[in-house]
């Protein structure tokens, strides 16, 4: 990830003479699109061209001295940027995507023209009480702003642009610098996520795991725990071990803590870990199979979520769980028919070893129960290739046995821009996963694929309230957006950050699905 500086200014808008000077132009109905003052007769001259209506992200770079009424400032380019039309009725989610979107085009219009920092002019007309809206820019132009290095010897001339290093921001107020503050450290926390997921199995192994988190816990007030195979086994981890059987690499459990004094509530985040997914003895085929490296997409998100959670300091205790490790075939792996036995005493009977993610959760989730006593608990999983048949690219799948955390979690999918959709878990689901000689078979047929994994987890919660979000959809090849780079998307770190600030609020009451 590369870092950025951010800079406030006040100064006059004609004094600044770096590279790109950005204004935003909302459209208007039919009269003059809205801009600021100091740009209006240059975006009359563009309206009057039919060359620039301010829809949104419709961008144009001029340069001072071809414009008329450039003169009077002193950048060598000019990037107007459209908003499309700011709707009175609009909904406050839609708006805040809109200008993360603006932000992710104002960093690919950057990239264009190899500019290092820029300078950001707030127009009037964004100026919410909150300063939500001037963030969401901010913070699509640093997601917008991602590049991850990559193994090549010789680099192209676009390898060589190293990014945005500062952005200035003009306007005002300790309100603005704090809202600007947050959405920083939300997306650096989601560049984190696809730092980690970017490298490759070779490069990121359980191990890199929990050298992260306890570099984090060395660099913050974040607590680190790291089991290490002999105390997976000690404490009856039996799926973590049963999946990673046929790895010549020890599995790890990562624990992050953050207790902060006189803490009421604790969220417990789960994140499945696994660094390679060849499906094991019921092995994957092999066109498509690289992308296994992102079946730790969940782990990843769930820890970068820590990384933030240690900045803002929530007044909530927030405990991450990753359990890590890859799925491999080989003499000593893991067998259709076999029989394991989790934390919690619970025995599932492996039918198919490729159905691993809920295995090593199934564990982590027991674990966390018992050890943490969370108030709720919500795990993150790129669990199964259903979700992407039923949901496609654009939004995660989510099963909860409980409607107040399923509604929260939806709200902040829809403010943050990282859409949720439930699913059910009627008891008929939980019915297709009957085994003849365990308590639970690991998988429940091609019918309802994403639900029966949902099902197959809620057999480990009990009754404390629970969301489970399958992100096999929307982890990598997400839905195109201009803040959201080609590969891994860091989705979830910013939707989980959004809801451990609010959750201290929420009343889960005792409801059950089952
Ligand atoms: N990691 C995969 C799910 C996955 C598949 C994520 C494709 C993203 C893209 C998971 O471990 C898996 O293999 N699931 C199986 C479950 C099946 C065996 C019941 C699947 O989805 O095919
Ligand atoms: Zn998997
Ligand atoms: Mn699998």
């Amino acid at each position: 990830m590369n870092k950025v500086k951010l800079r406030f200014t006040q100064k006059p808008i004609n004094s600044y003479k770096g590279a790109l000077q950005i204004f935003l132009v909302a459209q208007s109905g039919k009269s003059l699109p809205k801009s600021d003052q100091s740009i209006r007769s240059v975006v009359r001259e563009l309206a009057a061209l039919g060359d620039f209506k301010g829809q949104k992200d419709e961008s144009i770079i001029l340069y001072p001295d071809n414009v008329k009424a450039g003169k009077q400032f002193s950048c060598k380019r000019l990037l107007l940027v459209g908003i499309g039309e700011l709707k009175k009725n609009i909904s406050s989610d839609k708006l805040l995507e809109t200008c993360r979107s603006v932000g992710g085009t104002i960093s690919q219009s950057a990239k264009k023209v190899k500019a290092d920092e820029l300078l950001l002019v707030l127009p009037e007309f964004l100026s919410d009480p909150q300063h939500s809206l001037a963030a969401a820019v901010v913070e699509g132009i640093l997601l917008g702003n991602y590049k991850f290095k990559n193994y090549k010897q010789k680099k192209t001339a676009e390898d060589e642009y190293a990014g945005l290093k500062t952005i200035t921001i003009r306007g005002k107020g300790g309100g603005l610098r704090r809202m600007i503050g947050l959405a920083r450290i939300g997306a650096e926390a989601a560049m984190t996520a696809r730092d980690m997921a970017n490298e490759p199995a070779n490069r990121w192994t359980p191990e890199h795991f929990s050298k992260f988190g306890r570099e984090l816990s060395r660099t913050s007030d974040l607590r680190c725990t790291v089991l290490g195979k002999s105390q997976i086994k000690k404490l009856g981890m039996g799926g973590i071990i049963a999946v990673n059987q046929g790895s010549a690499i020890d599995p790890r459990v990562i624990i992050l803590e953050h207790r902060p004094k006189n803490f009421r509530t604790t969220v417990l985040l789960v994140g499945k870990g696994i660094t390679f997914d060849s499906g094991g003895v019921s092995l994957k085929p092999a066109a498509g199979m690289e992308d296994m490296k992102y079946d730790m997409c969940g782990g990843a998100a769930v820890i970068a979520t820590m990384q933030a959670v240690a900045e803002n300091k929530p007044r909530v205790r927030v405990v991450a769980i990753v359990p890590t490790t890859d799925n491999m075939s080989g003499s000593s792996a893991v067998k259709p028919g076999d029989v394991i036995t989790h934390y919690n005493g619970v025995t599932s009977e492996v039918i198919n070893t490729d159905a691993e993610g809920r295995l090593i959760l199934a564990d982590a989730l027991a674990y966390g129960i018992k050890k943490y006593k969370p108030d709720c608990i919500v795990d993150l999983a790129t669990l199964t290739g259903a979700v992407i048949i039923g949901l496609g690219h654009h939004r995660t799948g989510m099963m909860s046995n409980n409607d107040v955390l399923a509604g929260a979690m939806n709200e902040s999918g829809d403010q943050t821009g990282e859409k949720v959709w439930r699913l059910p878990l009627d008891p008929e689901y939980t019915e297709q996963l009957k085994s003849e000689v365990a308590d639970v078979k690991n998988i429940g047929g091609r019918p309802g694929g994403s639900i029966t994994a949902g099902a197959y987890l809620q057999k480990f919660v009990g009754s404390t309230p629970w969301a489970h979000l399958d992100i096999a959809g929307t982890a990598w090849d997400y839905t195109k957006k201009s803040y959201v780079p080609k590969g891994p998307s860091g989705i979830g770190v910013r939707l989980l950050l959004h809801f451990i600030n609010r959750c201290s609020t929420l009343k889960f009451g005792e409801q059950k699905t089952e």
